[in-house]
């Protein structure tokens, strides 16, 4: 095609398609043209503007490494990541919100009851729950991978001072599905906020801060893998989580407990002093 025009260039470019181009492929790929077309023509986007972006794009590109994938963070801040979440979560099982740049792999095995918290300090959190089925049924043997900050709001691999197991754990919940665990009560924390992503929500008057939560991923053997998190009823950030991780059910409520409540059976029992924090999180996931 010779004569291409503003308003033909859609069409020319799903024209050039080759014959046995798969499908699907082919569907996706036209549609974002359109979608990026439409978006050029709907605010006559500058050449100053499209250099602007392609800019952001190549130092998102210099400064991605496996520990930091900017090109993530932009999904995550501009509402993709988690549209794709919503999109196909089952509404009958737990939401699933995203996964973020900070889970490692090979977690340390967690033991029931045990703890995570080790030699730091801030406020005990008990977690337990228990892992079923849409049908209500109890999972047994869940794998249950958690991760978090520390108290200083890094995680691991950001921080020069933690070992990288800090603050993950693996735990494999019982006959019963049931699992629990100590922990420190997460805070909250900015994303990363030196790059590009940084400049965009700059640009945009928005601050970096993400809730406080824990992150999950529950796998069974029959049961779609669930990433999720979840996030205390009085964070001040859950109505502006910056990458809009929040679901209504994964908002929990921490109640606070003298340490006389502790349970037996923990690795915490017995060393408890203070009153600590109480959550139950259960977790239903959807058949594969
Ligand atoms: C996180 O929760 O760890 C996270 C999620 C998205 C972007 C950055 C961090
Ligand atoms: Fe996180």
């Amino acid at each position: 095609m010779r004569n291409v025009t503003v308003d033909n260039i859609t069409e020319v470019f799903a024209a050039y398609f080759g014959k046995d181009t798969d499908p699907r492929t082919r569907e996706v790929l036209v549609a974002l043209a359109r979608h990026i077309h439409d978006f050029a023509r709907e605010v006559n986007l500058t050449h100053y503007e499209w250099r602007k972006g392609l800019a952001m794009l190549e130092h998102a590109g210099r400064i991605t490494t496996p520990e930091r994938n900017e090109f993530v963070l932009f999904s995550d801040v501009l509402g993709l990541s988690s549209l794709v979440d919503m999109m196909h979560s089952n509404p009958a099982a737990t939401s699933s919100s995203v996964l973020g740049p900070f889970h490692v792999s090979n977690p340390p095995p967690l033991e029931m009851g045990g703890d995570m918290r080790r030699d730091y300090g801030g406020t005990v959190l008990l977690v337990e729950g228990q892992v079923r089925g849409t049908d209500g049924e109890a999972i047994p043997h869940a794998k249950i991978d958690i991760w978090q900050t520390a108290p200083n709001g890094m995680y691991s691999s950001q921080d020069p001072d933690q070992d990288i197991h800090s603050f993950h754990g693996l735990m494999t919940a019982d006959e019963t599905g049931h699992f629990r665990f100590t922990t420190v009560r997460p805070v909250e924390y900015t994303v990363p906020s030196d790059g590009p992503v940084g400049e965009l929500l700059d640009a945009a008057g928005r601050h970096p801060w993400r809730p406080s939560h824990l992150h999950y991923i529950v796998t069974a053997p029959g049961y779609r893998t669930l990433v999720t998190e979840i996030f205390p009823d009085d964070d001040p950030y859950l109505d502006q989580d910056t990458v809009f991780g929040v679901r209504d059910d994964l908002v929990m409520t921490y109640h606070k407990k003298p340490s006389s409540d502790f349970p037996e059976g923990m690795a915490l029992s017995g060393k408890v002093s203070e009153p600590y924090l109480h959550v139950r999180f259960d977790v239903i996931l959807s058949l594969a």
